[in-house]
């Protein structure tokens, strides 16, 4: 009989909360026999995966998950690797991949492998902190773990010099102190200090922050791990504790019949809540 071909489901699991989980991203659970993944990502879907292998791994584990995966999946099994957000973006995907080829993995004979999209958290802290995303942006993980600092600063630089929204993923560590800082000195050579900065720590987990508040004030706040940072381009501004981009209509339409103006920045907005 010929031996069933195994498959690793790469699962995003969106911001955390299971109101934000996908269908397919629960089907791709209760279908896999193993589930891999880090620890505090398994924590979050404990009691979707009573019952099966779990195996579970700390920070910097992400070679060792990738490679017990593709092992598992070899010798037949259905594997989900679990990751927080959208697995394509800074998530275990292109790892999966990179671990195959180097295997010489054949995509029609070899272990099936599907990428489950989640709600990345560029998403999930936009939609807390009102529409900050609505026109060019650049994601920028600050990260130097695998990255050179050079290189980061570069992007840096250029996306803050073409007046991107820029979205600041993995802002500080423990280990990690010197990049935030860094950023804003450098993007506070390219924006005024009144350009709206959006911090949400935890999106739609337990301890979620949410605050606007401006890019001369960004480093009095509290930013870790578990936060993203979003700073607003030159047309960005805040209103009623949000943050807005304008997309563009207001140039070719009559928006309001009156309005309260928005001003660019009202630092130090603090809105702190639990998910719904
Ligand atoms: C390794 S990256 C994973 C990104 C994820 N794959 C995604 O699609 O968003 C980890 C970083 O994502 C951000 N992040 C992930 N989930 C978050 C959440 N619920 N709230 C705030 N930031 C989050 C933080 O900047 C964190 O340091």
């Amino acid at each position: 009989m010929a031996e069933s071909r195994g498959k690793v489901y790469v699962v995003g699991l969106g911001p955390g909360d299971k109101a934000h989980l996908t269908e397919r991203a629960r089907a791709a659970l209760a279908e896999s026999e193993v589930i891999v993944g880090y620890r505090t990502y398994l924590g979050l879907i404990r009691e979707l995966v009573a019952g099966k292998a779990v195996l579970a791994s700390g920070m910097q584990q992400e070679v060792a998950r990738a490679q017990e995966a593709v092992r598992e999946a070899a010798a037949g099994r259905v594997v989900a690797v679990v990751c927080s957000g959208d697995p394509g973006i800074y998530g275990m995907a292109g790892l999966i991949y990179e671990v195959l080829r180097e295997g010489g993995w054949q995509r029609q004979s070899g272990v099936e492998v599907e990428v489950v999209p989640g709600i990345p958290a560029l998403s999930a802290a936009a939609s807390l902190l009102g529409a900050p995303l609505m026109h060019d942006f650049a994601a920028i993980s600050l990260s130097d773990l695998l990255t050179p600092w050079e290189v980061i600063a570069r992007r840096l630089e250029a996306a803050a010099a073409a007046d991107f929204v820029i979205v600041l993923y993995n802002p500080k560590s423990t280990q990690r102190v010197q990049q935030l800082d860094e950023a804003q000195r450098l993007l506070s050579r390219h924006r005024v200090p009144q350009t709206p900065v959006g911090i949400v720590r935890n999106a739609y987990r337990d301890g979620q922050q949410v605050v606007v508040t401006d890019l001369a004030h960004l480093l009095a706040h509290e930013v870790d791990m578990l936060t993203i940072v979003i700073i607003g381009n030159s047309t960005t501004r805040s209103c009623a504790g949000l943050m807005v981009t304008p997309r563009g209509y207001q140039a070719k339409y009559e928006l309001a019949p009156s309005s309260r103006e928005c001003s660019r920045g009202s630092p130090g907005q603090l809105a702190s809540s639990k998910p719904d």
